[in-house]
Parts: C-alpha cells; sequence; structure tokens
C-alpha cells in the first residue's frame, strides 16, 4: 500500500464531520444513492446474520413530520436521505435456517457441511437473553453505520450520525413492524456552505493516549 492511497482515506476521514446543516436543496444522486446502500449490504456482522433492516425516508413530508415529533433535530428535514438503522427485535432459530439456507443457495455447499456452524449460532440465539440478543443486534448496527460513514467520506457525501431521536415517534411515523427497533440514524446529504461545523478542528486524542502497544 503506498503512502498515497494510505493518506488519501485519512484525508477523506479528516474532510467528513457530523453535519449539522445540510443544504436541503442538494439531493443523492441515485448512483450515490446506491453506492451508499451497497457499503450498508456489504458491512460486515456477528456469523454474517445481517440481523437488521435500513429504512430510508425519501419523502420530505415523513421527514418533516419526522423533525416536528422525533427530535427536532434540523438534519432530519434538510437532509437528502435520512437513514434508519433498525435492530430486528425477533431473531430466532428460524431466522437462523433461513440464513443458513442462503449461504447453501449462494455458494452451492451440502447443508450438512453448515450443521456445526448452524448449531453454535443457535445455541447463541437460544441461550442469551432478549437483553443480550438486542445488545449483539444493536452492535451490527452500529458497525454498519460506521461503514457506511467511511463509505460517504470516500465519496464525498456528506453525513450525520445521530441517536437523539424519538423511538416511539419514529417507529409510528414509519409504521414499523413491532420486531423492528430503530436504534440509530445516518442523515445524508450535502453540507450547507454556512454550516459553522465544517470549519472547525476535529476534535481526538492522541493515538498515544487511546492506543496500548503489548
Ligand atoms: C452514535 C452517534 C450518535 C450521534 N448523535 C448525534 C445527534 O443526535 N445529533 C448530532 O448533531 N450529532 C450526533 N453525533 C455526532 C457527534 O457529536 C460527532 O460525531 C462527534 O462530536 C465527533 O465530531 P465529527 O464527527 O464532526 O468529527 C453522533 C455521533 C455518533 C457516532
Amino acid at each position: 500500500m503506498t503512502n498515497m492511497h494510505l493518506n488519501s482515506f485519512l484525508q477523506d476521514l479528516s474532510w467528513r464531520y457530523a453535519v449539522k446543516l445540510f443544504d436541503s436543496t442538494k439531493k443523492l444522486e441515485s448512483n450515490e444513492l446506491d453506492f451508499v446502500l451497497e457499503s450498508f449490504r456489504l458491512a460486515p456482522t456477528s456469523f454474517g446474520l445481517q440481523p437488521y433492516k435500513l429504512i430510508i425516508v425519501k419523502d420530505q413530508d415523513k421527514k418533516q413530520e419526522l423533525f416536528e415529533k422525533g427530535g427536532k433535530q434540523p438534519q432530519f428535514k434538510d437532509c437528502s436521505h435520512l437513514l434508519v438503522f433498525c435492530a430486528i427485535t425477533n431473531i430466532d432459530a428460524s431466522y437462523v435456517d433461513r440464513y443458513i439456507n442462503h449461504i447453501v443457495s449462494i455458494r452451492n455447499v451440502d447443508p450438512s457441511s453448515l450443521e456445526g456452524f448452524k448449531k453454535s449460532i443457535i445455541g447463541f440465539v437460544e441461550n442469551s437473553s432478549p437483553e443480550r440478543i438486542l445488545a449483539w443486534t444493536k452492535n451490527q448496527a452500529y458497525l454498519a453505520l460506521g461503514v457506511v460513514l467511511s463509505a460517504c467520506a470516500v465519496a464525498k457525501i456528506d453525513a450525520c450520525p445521530m441517536e437523539g431521536f424519538n423511538i416511539d415517534q419514529f417507529s409510528k411515523i414509519l409504521n414499523l413492524d413491532r420486531n423492528l427497533l430503530p436504534v440509530v440514524l445516518c442523515a445524508i446529504g450535502f453540507r450547507d456552505e454556512n454550516d459553522e461545523f465544517a470549519k472547525m478542528k476535529k476534535v481526538r486524542l492522541n493515538v498515544e493516549d487511546l492506543v496500548r502497544v503489548v
């Protein structure tokens, strides 16, 4: 890997910031949205289970309603698309079964070769408390959020990860299935040139303060 490539990714990460003010007149092109969604799809998950769904709010009236009733953060209404990462709350043996069948069809392998793998996932799912499963599912959603944020930075698409929202209102307004729990949001779009936060220096600890090599 050349220094040029290494530096280019770090420049992308420095370019990105949590946008507070989006330019509401600028929307993602469809290929840009596809890129974001593909990065989401390719995110790794524990066992590969992808125990989540992504709701994409594009409709302006819905975004406005989410802003008014769901947390009053201007990014909700001014972004191009609001991504709602939802944990699937009813992960069970039948969900695992479907996943195993999916592997079989994609990789064209003998189902018996996956028996041990299947047992270990079902063991985890059936022997963990609902709280433990939910915490685990949320972790997967946050990891996907991280991948999406990095992908956006590389593509010069602006984004703001967001936890400050009313879960009940979001569930209601988006008419979410009761097995979906919104856990974190990502507003995507393009920064408004008057967003003061774009000019602020990054506040981060030094590597020496964050990392210990043993
Ligand atoms: C999980 C998560 C939740 C966040 N929630 C909000 C939020 O609700 N509203 C907001 O304006 N920013 C939110 N932020 C943005 C952070 O404040 C921001 O990422 C942090 O201050 C670092 O700044 P930077 O991303 O601009 O480098 C959130 C960030 C993360 C990672």
